[in-house]
């Protein structure tokens, strides 16, 4: 039995996956396998902080104090081997919020920004309602595997992209981006001057035969180009409580991101926020490393099960995320016809893969951060619906 199999009734929490299915989906017994957060407690360490600030009782502004950024930076040493200095942070409620912040500070209406799809959604909202212009350099999908196509990035890159979103590790496509493409990334960038956003929110759920490295680690110059955005949200399913770090090394940079964050108003965190992160990254790593496991044997188990059930699905066997992003072009069934037969008659809640841009039609994106008979319920459904 491990902590991860408790079932806990999320209802009445307003729980955007669990309480939000009836708008999303048309239904609401639908079985939530959509938006990514977890049905997981966080770390015993973290409710036990949240509840003693709570019985202070007095909760009256607050700032980020010294000691959440030297756990961020403990954090970033011990888990990523990437030493920075706690100086180069700044805080942001969301990591959305921070691309949004980032496309203002540094680029300007009309500017090109790169992103590469099948992506995480947001990318493109925040480009198009910063009135920005996105260009896309698609990944291509080789075996079960997304690569990227170098000559087509640096193509994108000459059409003078003044800024690259990096989704690293990758969502949906589940890649945690190596060495030499992280390096090929870089240099490219560099030499045509593009900046680098690096969103790594999933860095720190990688599976045992992989590793991420933030690209800014990987040499001084690139430390100079990137900002990179953490948070302890998805790692330690905190994304209620509402608090993400960006990491800026470039003192200049970090002043133009400072200044746009203050002229919005934005000063500090909330004071559970901050107490929930500085507690993860302080006492969360055990409960990490158990996590990790734990989905290891849901992604296992569901890429046998689709593979012996429903052949004519392909999953994209994810090296990091507990998304798991799956192929159905061969069922032969348009995007909206797939929807349906998921909704009616699976009863199941899934992304669909249009979302995430150019290369989702076809797909789908299943959520595999639950008890472990949730994720057999929820296969039961995916092949309800496809039989
Ligand atoms: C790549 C990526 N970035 C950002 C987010 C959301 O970040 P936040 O909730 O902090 O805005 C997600 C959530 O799924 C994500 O997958």
């Amino acid at each position: 039995m491990s902590i991860f199999d408790e079932k806990i009734d999320r209802l009445k929490t307003s729980s955007v996956k669990w309480e939000l299915t009836k708008e999303i989906f048309g239904e609401s017994d639908v079985w939530p396998m959509w938006v990514a957060d977890m049905d997981f407690k966080p770390p015993q360490a973290v409710i036990d902080t949240l509840k003693y600030r709570v019985d202070h009782g007095i909760f009256g502004y607050t700032f980020v104090p010294v000691s959440t950024a030297k756990a961020i930076a403990d954090w970033m040493l011990k888990r990523h081997q990437w030493n920075i200095d706690p100086s180069w942070l700044l805080y942001c409620s969301g990591i959305v919020q921070a691309i949004s912040l980032s496309i203002q500070s540094f680029t300007k209406e009309g500017d090109k920004v790169l992103v590469q799809s099948p992506v995480y959604t947001p990318f493109f909202d925040m480009i198009e309602k910063n009135n920005r212009v996105m260009v896309n350099c698609p990944l291509i999908l080789e075996g079960n595997r997304y690569k990227i196509d170098f000559s087509a990035f640096e193509n994108a890159l000459k059409e003078g992209c003044k800024l690259f979103l990096l989704c690293s590790p990758h969502n949906p496509a589940g890649r945690v981006w190596t060495k030499n493409e992280l390096a090929r990334i870089g240099e490219l960038c560099l030499q045509y001057d593009c900046l680098i956003v690096s969103d790594e929110i999933h860095s720190d759920l990688v599976y045992r035969d992989y590793k991420h490295l933030p690209i800014a680690s990987l040499s001084e110059e690139l430390s100079e180009k990137t900002i990179t955005l953490i948070a302890p949200s998805k790692t330690f399913n905190l994304a209620g409580l509402q608090a993400s770090a960006v990491i800026i090394k470039n003192k200049a940079l970090r002043n133009q991101l400072s200044v746009t964050m203050k002229r919005q108003g934005l000063f500090s965190l909330n004071a559970f926020g901050i107490v929930g992160m500085e507690a993860a990254y302080l006492h969360g790593e055990s409960w990490l490393e158990e996590l990790i496991d734990y989905l290891q044997n849901n992604k296992d188990y569901a890429v046998q099960f689709i593979n012996e059930h429903l052949p004519e699905i392909t999953c994209i066997d994810p090296e990091g995320t507990y998304l798991l992003w799956l192929d159905c072009r061969k069922l032969g069934l348009s995007d909206e016809e797939l929807r349906e037969q998921l909704i009616r008659k699976g009863k199941l809640g899934l992304e669909p893969g249009p979302k995430y841009g150019p290369g989702g039609e076809g797909f789908v994106r299943m959520n595999l951060a639950c008890p472990f008979e949730d994720v057999k319920e929820g296969l039961k459904r995916l092949e309800k619906a496809f039989k």
